[in-house]
């Protein structure tokens, strides 16, 4: 967190902000196969990127899979056993655990899911839970003020 906080300190872009977010945490956390974003891009629907990792699905609707019930519920969904989920979405056959959580702008309206997978089954606490949800309110400058 405190590389990804310096490394975007003064960029003001949103996208790039993301890309470099999630190209650290792809890089430093050897366990996660994908890192990315899914954001809004019209009603109830998510697109890709930017991203880390095999090719994602391109768009995911608010009714399904793992990022779409994190984008409707506003909430973030912290999933051990992706098998155990009804309706995720299998981009990777290989996926076993997901963490998935709401990024906000700074008017709080949803404008993105940051999405993580990994191979490795129970990958994702509320640990992570926590430190995504903090990296959430990074993406957008002056979403805490
Ligand atoms: N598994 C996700 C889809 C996105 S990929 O994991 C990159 C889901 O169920 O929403």
């Amino acid at each position: 967190m405190q590389e990804i906080a310096s490394l975007l300190e003064g960029e003001e872009d949103t996208i790039t902000r993301m890309s470099s977010a999630c190209a650290i945490l792809k890089r430093r956390l050897p366990w996660v196969s994908w890192a990315g974003f899914y954001r809004v891009v019209g009603p109830r629907t998510l697109a890709v990127g930017p991203y880390q990792g095999d090719v994602g699905c391109l768009r995911i609707g608010f009714d399904r899979g793992v990022c779409g019930t994190a984008a409707r519920s506003g909430k973030s969904q912290v999933v051990p056993d992706v098998h155990a989920f009804k309706g995720h979405i299998a981009c990777d056959p290989d996926a076993r655990s997901e963490i998935a959580v709401p990024v906000r702008d700074p008017q709080q309206a949803l404008v993105a899911v940051l999405d993580l997978d990994s191979h490795q089954p129970g990958a994702f606490d509320d640990i992570d839970r926590a430190y995504l949800e903090d990296l959430s309110k990074e993406i957008f400058p002056g979403v805490r003020s």
